[in-house]
């Protein structure tokens, strides 16, 4: 028996699904469903204040999850957007593509949809969220809780000295801009099966403390995930509005369609950011080709993704590429003008 090349990839907190993906993918398990269960381990990570349970809240408190998934055999797609109170998103976005016309469902819709099919309920915010939202909006400052470890510690610092200047700012355009940079984080999981096929997911509580029913671009077709089995696949992590402005993951499946490696497709997106000079922010792009190879491009440094396949299902931790934006900003270059 001749064993075909299986491969999963993921994005940086995806290392703990990963061994599971693989494991589904070597026993001949389709894409879809290895992408589905991997995702749900990393929204079930509470560890994890970016996806899921004990993905950070908006700001009201309510954590209001984003997700989608897309089939690169079939070019269906399920997306869900602000939706609350159900544990696994990526569960609710696969049963819209596949029991129902739509592509995407929001809010208290995405939500009846859910209960109707049957999808586990979950009380998404943890002791640590809510505790950081409340002391955040009482102006506590950072305290120290006792489930807290140096690396939460560090985290809110992060998030404390980012709040803090949102709740002093009055104007929504320059609160965003100073504090949408470092605020977000998604789980992309792009798999290839024993079939060939390739499927796409993407799953995140979206910007922290944002803007209540404010959906970035990880439930957008195009935007934070595509797939087509003829070229690869594409996913973003970063500053959904502009991924959302550029269509990015189309543009890395666009040139991956026109012949370009995974690299050049992964460095050509994130150069296409040039297009929304002065707007700029945090993007990186995971693409894998129709045979499987992955790279991801970023316009920061030291970022990395996770990489397993079946000559090497172990996960191995791989760099990106950073792709420095001031540079060619200077040179003009761009990719649509
Ligand atoms: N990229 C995730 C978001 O902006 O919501």
């Amino acid at each position: 028996m001749i064993l075909k090349k299986v491969v999963i990839a993921g994005t940086i907190r995806a290392d703990n699904g990963l061994p599971m993906g693989i494991k589904m993918l070597m026993e001949d398990r389709s894409a879809i469903d290895a992408v589905e269960e991997t995702i749900k381990m990393v929204e079930d990570n509470t560890d994890d204040w970016t996806v899921g349970s004990g993905g950070l809240p908006n700001l009201l408190g309510e954590v209001e999850l984003d997700a989608s998934i897309m089939d690169g055999r079939t070019l269906k797609a399920g997306a869900v957007a602000g939706i609350k109170g159900y544990k696994n998103p990526i569960s609710v976005a696969r049963k819209i593509m596949e029991e129902t016309p739509h592509v995407l469902l929001v809010g208290e819709g995405a939500e009846q949809f859910a209960q109707v099919m049957g999808c586990e309920k979950a009380d998404l915010l943890t002791e640590n969220t809510r505790d950081l939202h409340r002391d955040f909006l009482e102006g506590k400052g950072i305290i120290e809780k006792s489930y807290d470890t140096e690396e939460t510690m560090k985290t809110k610092e992060r998030y404390f000295k980012s709040f803090q200047r949102m709740v002093k700012d009055s104007n929504l355009m320059e609160w965003y801009d100073r504090y949408v940079h470092s605020n977000h984080g998604t789980v992309n999981i792009l798999a290839k099966d024993s079939n060939g096929d390739i499927c796409c997911g993407v799953s995140t509580s979206g910007l922290s403390f944002k803007f209540p029913g404010r959906a970035g671009d990880s439930p957008i077709i195009g935007a934070g995930n595509y797939a087509d089995n003829r070229y690869g696949a594409a996913a973003c992590v970063g500053v959904g509005e502009l991924v959302m402005r550029l269509a990015l993951a189309r543009i890395a499946v666009y040139e991956l369609s026109k012949g370009a490696t995974a690299e050049e497709a992964a460095i050509n997106a994130i150069k296409s950011m040039v297009d929304l000079a002065p707007d700029k922010g945090s993007v990186s792009i995971l693409v894998m080709d129709k045979e499987g190879n992955v790279v991801a491009a970023c316009n920061w440094k030291d970022y990395y993704y996770w990489l397993a396949t079946s000559e090497n299902p172990t996960p191995e931790k791989k760099d990106c590429i950073f792709v420095d934006l001031e540079l060619l900003e200077k040179d003009g270059v761009g990719y649509h003008r």
